[in-house]
């Protein structure tokens, strides 16, 4: 698509607002990732998301609304385990699949019968849903494929060109995707591991949850493709202390939990949490992988991080990252 827009980066909420009752989009800033924001209520608008994306139509979007008392005016029907886990965690990095109602435009669902819908954490995102009439459907503001957008700066890199505008709102302080949940006959399934940990979830509705995180076309998860987050540079996970020999000649990064790897002659190591908290490293995920791609690394070595708490939604999207070069 031919760049049309100068692109403004400003902290207007005013300025989004007068874009957003245009139908046109823009970035929007949450505690998770930025997001690329238009009124989910018109097709018109929705289809300049995917425009601007690049990104193909059978991929639905999820659905932000400023209260979680909001969800009855989109939904048919709310479970109670649904019930339970909003009110334990909105506004919060947790998205809920459930059925919609007819005013959500297929083209936002991609033809399913069900709505995502999130309540972001973030003041500059609940303002401005308080200010316009209409919830605001948006994916991760990245190009498609690529790794998702932490801050302003980042959106501008991907988008310069193809949005009017990008409200800042600083860093996103989870730095990863929300989760997406979902009831499939009275078990409540998690789709997406993401900002709210799986042990979070089960505590909350004390009982086990189901795992469906990897299916690439199942009927709740349509955009859960696998070769997503990819960095340019290739990137493979294990553990550095083995891999280092199979690329002895290469250009080597390195993305590490806690450990610093000084032992290792490498170009670079990035340590996400000398104090090994798995919160801390999963804010920096992204900035890392981005800042990696600069590098001009031949190839980036990214430990597997403990499969727990946000350590499983680090993994999964390292594992994504790493399909496009298997
Ligand atoms: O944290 C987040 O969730 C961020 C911020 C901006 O809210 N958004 C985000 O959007 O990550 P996106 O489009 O990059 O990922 C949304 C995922 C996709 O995998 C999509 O397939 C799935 O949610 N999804 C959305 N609506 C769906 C639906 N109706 N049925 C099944 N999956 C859906
Ligand atoms: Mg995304």
């Amino acid at each position: 698509m031919k760049d049309r827009f100068t692109t403004k980066i400003d902290t207007s909420i005013a300025s989004a607002v007068d874009y957003l009752t245009q139908d046109e989009v823009v970035a929007i800033p949450t505690e998770t990732v930025y997001g690329l924001a238009a009124n989910a209520l018109s097709e018109k608008a929705v289809l300049k998301i995917f425009e601007a994306k690049n990104r193909p139509h059978f991929n639905p979007l999820i659905v932000h609304i400023k209260d979680w008392k909001e969800a009855e005016k989109y939904s048919s029907f709310i479970h109670p385990y649904i019930q339970q886990l909003a009110l334990a965690f909105c506004p919060g990095p947790l998205t809920f699949l459930v059925p919609k109602k007819d005013c959500i435009p297929d083209l936002v669902t991609a033809g399913s019968p069900y709505v995502a819908l999130r309540v972001p954490n973030h003041n500059l995102s609940l303002s401005l849903l308080q200010a316009v009439s209409f919830p605001l459907a948006a994916p991760s503001a990245n190009p498609f494929g690529y790794v998702s957008p932490v801050s302003a700066a980042h959106v501008w890199q991907g988008l310069d060109g193809k949005i009017p505008y990008i409200l800042d709102g600083g860093d996103c302080t989870i730095g990863l995707e929300s989760t997406i949940i979902g009831v499939e006959e009275d078990a409540l399934v998690v789709y997406r591991v993401g900002g709210i940990s799986i042990e979070a979830i089960e505590t909350c509705i004390g009982t086990k949850v189901v795992l469906k995180t990897h299916q690439d076309q199942a009927p709740h998860t349509a955009g859960q493709l696998k070769s997503h987050y990819a960095t340019h540079t290739p990137l493979i996970m294990g553990n550095p202390l083995d891999l280092y020999t199979d690329y002895a000649n290469k250009k080597i990064g390195i993305i590490a939990f806690h450990n610093t790897y000084a032992e290792l002659a490498v170009a670079k190591v990035w340590t996400l949490s000398p104090s090994k908290d798995l919160s801390e490293a999963a804010t920096h995920l992204f900035r890392t992988l981005r800042k990696a791609d600069t590098y001009d690394l031949d190839i980036i070595i990214a430990e597997h991080f403990p499969d727990q708490d946000l350590g499983r939604a680090i993994n999964d999207r390292l594992h994504r990252a790493q399909a496009l070069f298997k």
